[in-house]
């Protein structure tokens, strides 16, 4: 098999080359602008006939990257890509996965559909399953989930001594868990009621067992930062110290990095999103399953 082709949308380059690197290949970014009215200009910088391309776009902030990547993905197809993989080391709508109110958008359902129709493979990390069961669930192409869990647990465990692990909510279980068990840390789960896209109600579970640990929440996004900073002023308020987090997707709405690193210390991300407080990199484990994607389905 020739070596895969990873090719860069806009600010996706320091990630595709390092998952270049692990996968050892090269990577390149796609020439884009806008034209003044605001429409996107797409071009692939290198020849593409017959090579299996691995579009690299995280989708955070999916509504602007979306039409460039669909663009680069059928620019690919037309000039003879043997395959075309997507790597969204985020993959956005995946929260909407029902409709709450009368007359809502199942936008999960339709941000699937749009992308499944682009691309032949999909490689994500820690994607948000809440009644989703799998990505093959939503997703017309084969799809693979890659963990954080363990890069952050490693990361934990280097730096914080007898840390107690929380997830914010019944959602966070399946990461508190793993990273818990990982770390070989207790964890416990907080119950949360959202009233509002900013608001939260927490409740904490009887922690006095813990007493004496550094808590240290962990949950796949942060965004407007409400469920931490609620968690971490409970938590601060039943006698433990400051806080720790440590979250896959730094997400961070406008000013919400701000207020969390104020509150909660260290604040550590996974590079999905780049941003500051980027402290492991997913691209050794996204090259992996990469790697495997290509063997199982587009050897030939
Ligand atoms: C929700 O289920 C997610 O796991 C996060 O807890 C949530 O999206 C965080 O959002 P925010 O930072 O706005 O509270």
């Amino acid at each position: 098999m020739t070596s895969p082709l990873v090719i860069a949308l806009p600010g996706n380059m320091s990630f595709a080359g390092r998952l270049a690197a692990a996968l050892g290949t090269e990577a390149v970014a796609i020439e884009y602008r806008q034209f003044p009215d605001g429409e996107s200009y797409v071009r692939l910088p290198c020849e593409v006939e017959g090579r299996n391309v691995v579009l690299v776009c995280t989708l955070a902030g999916p509504d602007t990257r979306f039409l460039p990547l669909v663009f680069a993905a059928d620019t690919a197809r037309d000039l003879g890509a043997a395959s075309i993989g997507l790597v969204a080391p985020y993959l956005a709508y995946m929260r909407q996965d029902m409709r709450f109110l009368p007359g809502e958008a199942i936008s999960s359902r339709s941000f699937a559909r749009l992308l499944s129709g682009s691309i032949d493979w999909l490689v994500t990390v820690d994607p948000h399953l809440h009644r989703y069961a799998s990505l093959d669930a939503l997703y017309a192409v084969p799809a693979q989930a890659v963990s954080a869990a363990a890069p952050l647990a490693d990361w934990i465990c280097r730096h914080v001594e007898a840390p107690l692990i929380i997830g914010p909510d019944s959602e966070s279980e399946q990461w508190a868990a793993r990273i818990a068990a990982l770390a070989g840390a207790p964890h416990a789960i907080l119950g949360k009621t959202r009233s509002g896209d900013r608001k939260v109600h927490i409740r904490l579970p009887d922690l006095r067992a813990h007493k004496g640990r550094k808590p240290v929440l962990v949950d796949d996004i942060v965004s407007s930062g409400g469920t931490v900073l609620e968690a971490a002023r409970l938590l601060q308020q039943a006698g433990f110290e400051r806080p720790a987090c440590a979250i896959v997707h730094a997400l961070f709405a406008q000013g919400a990095f701000d207020a969390v690193s104020a509150t909660l210390s260290p604040v550590v991300t996974s590079d999905t999103v780049e941003h500051p407080s980027n402290a492991v990199s997913m691209a050794p484990l996204v090259a992996s399953a990469v790697a495997v994607m290509l063997a199982d389905r587009f050897a030939g």
